[in-house]
């Protein structure tokens, strides 16, 4: 699992900013939801980095970061704090439990349209 750190995950393209994620956390956090050029392309070619970063909805506070990296043919998942420290990472259940439900394909929830790349605009979602 790459770096995720704020710093580091400010390289990566934002795909989906600011909404509240209904996702994660019961909707308590708004989400930015962010990806490398490999997963922009294709979603899932091993490579691919998908990160949701979190913020309180009440006072917009540093939440948890969530990853996913996809290896082979599976994902690593990966929870860590504000800060980018992991906290648990590898093929958690509880994670991929809920994502294999995601409507489009690969476990990803997050759709990257045409024109998105360089873009940070919010998304649309299928
Ligand atoms: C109850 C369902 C559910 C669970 C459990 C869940 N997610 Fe998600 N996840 C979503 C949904 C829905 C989205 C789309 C954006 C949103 O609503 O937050 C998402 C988005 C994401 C994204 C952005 C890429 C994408 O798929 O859109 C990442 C990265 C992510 N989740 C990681 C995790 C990790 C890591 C865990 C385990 C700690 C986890 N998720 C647990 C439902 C879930």
């Amino acid at each position: 699992m790459p770096s995720l750190k704020p710093a580091d995950l400010a390289h990566l393209l934002a795909v989906r900013g600011d909404f509240v994620s209904l996702g994660h956390a019961g909707g308590q956090y708004t989400a930015t939801v962010r990806a490398n050029d490999k997963a922009v392309r294709s979603r899932a070619e091993p490579g691919s980095l998908w990160v949701a970063e979190h913020r309180r909805n009440t006072d917009r506070s540093p939440g948890p970061v969530l990853a996913m990296e996809r290896r082979g043919s599976g994902w690593c998942y990966a929870v860590a704090a504000s800060d980018g420290a992991v906290l648990r990472a590898g093929t958690l259940r509880d994670c991929a439990g809920c994502h294999a439900a995601a409507p489009s394909s690969e476990s990803v929830f997050t759709t990257v349209g045409p024109g998105t790349a360089g873009a940070s605009e919010e998304q649309g979602r299928d």
